[in-house]
């Protein structure tokens, strides 16, 4: 293991379009980095398939498997540190990462969110359901965010936002992929960015 690559972790609970975007940006770019596991809490989904396809390691992580959360916080905790992982990043993770996790990987859990923090955040805000939000808001304009996670849901430091306009004639669906789009250019810069030490 060069000391120099940071070990990632990449969270997922679906489709896995922004690990996909991730995986190939580190290659293009060639950050000093790689992915070395992806966790999701769903054992079938395309952010697994995916990771199959490219040899990373996958690992399905849900509180079910486990007799208390306490066991499962420690669980997840233990699986990070035992592959050296230094960032973890989530990604479509439609889950609050245990806050024991959080600690330990203080600064160091970054997560993207489909609208512009801290507008249209917190509990119950994610996936098609922000988009749908911004709309009903008469917004002109949305985009994505690259944040730090602390363990207030969405509340964590702003690293990277970028806008996009919301369009006359928009539905959730279409605004959803204007954003993802931007979500794929915006993660990978903000990875660049704190792999080189900016703020
Ligand atoms: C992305 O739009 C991501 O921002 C959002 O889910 C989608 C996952 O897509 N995440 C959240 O809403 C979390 N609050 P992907 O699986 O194709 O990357």
């Amino acid at each position: 293991m060069a000391d120099n690559i940071t070990r990632l972790a990449v969270f997922c609970s679906g489709t896995g379009s922004n690990f996909r975007a991730l995986h190939e940006a580190i290659h293009e770019r060639e950050l000093p980095a790689e992915i070395v596991l992806c966790v999701s809490n769903r054992p079938q989904c395309g952010a697994f398939e995916f990771a199959e396809e490219k040899g990373v390691e996958t690992l399905h992580l849900s509180e079910r498997q486990f007799g208390s959360f306490e066991e499962f916080e420690e669980a997840m905790l233990r699986a990070l540190k035992a592959r050296g992982i230094g960032l973890v990043l989530l990604a479509g993770y439609m889950r609050k990462v245990p806050d024991a996790v959080v600690a330990a990987y203080a600064d160091r859990i970054l997560n993207v969110h489909p609208a512009l923090l801290p507008k249209f955040g917190g509990e119950g805000m994610y996936g098609i359901r922000v988009h749908t939000a911004v709309i009903a808001a008469g917004e002109s304009e949305s985009g994505a965010t690259v944040h730090l996670v602390n363990k207030e849901y969405d509340k964590g430091r702003i690293l990277l936002q970028r806008t996009v306009p919301v369009l006359p004639g928009d539905t959730p669906e279409s605004l959803a992929g204007r954003v993802l789009a931007c979500e794929h250019l915006l993660y990978p810069d903000a990875l660049e960015q704190l792999l080189a030490g900016e703020p």
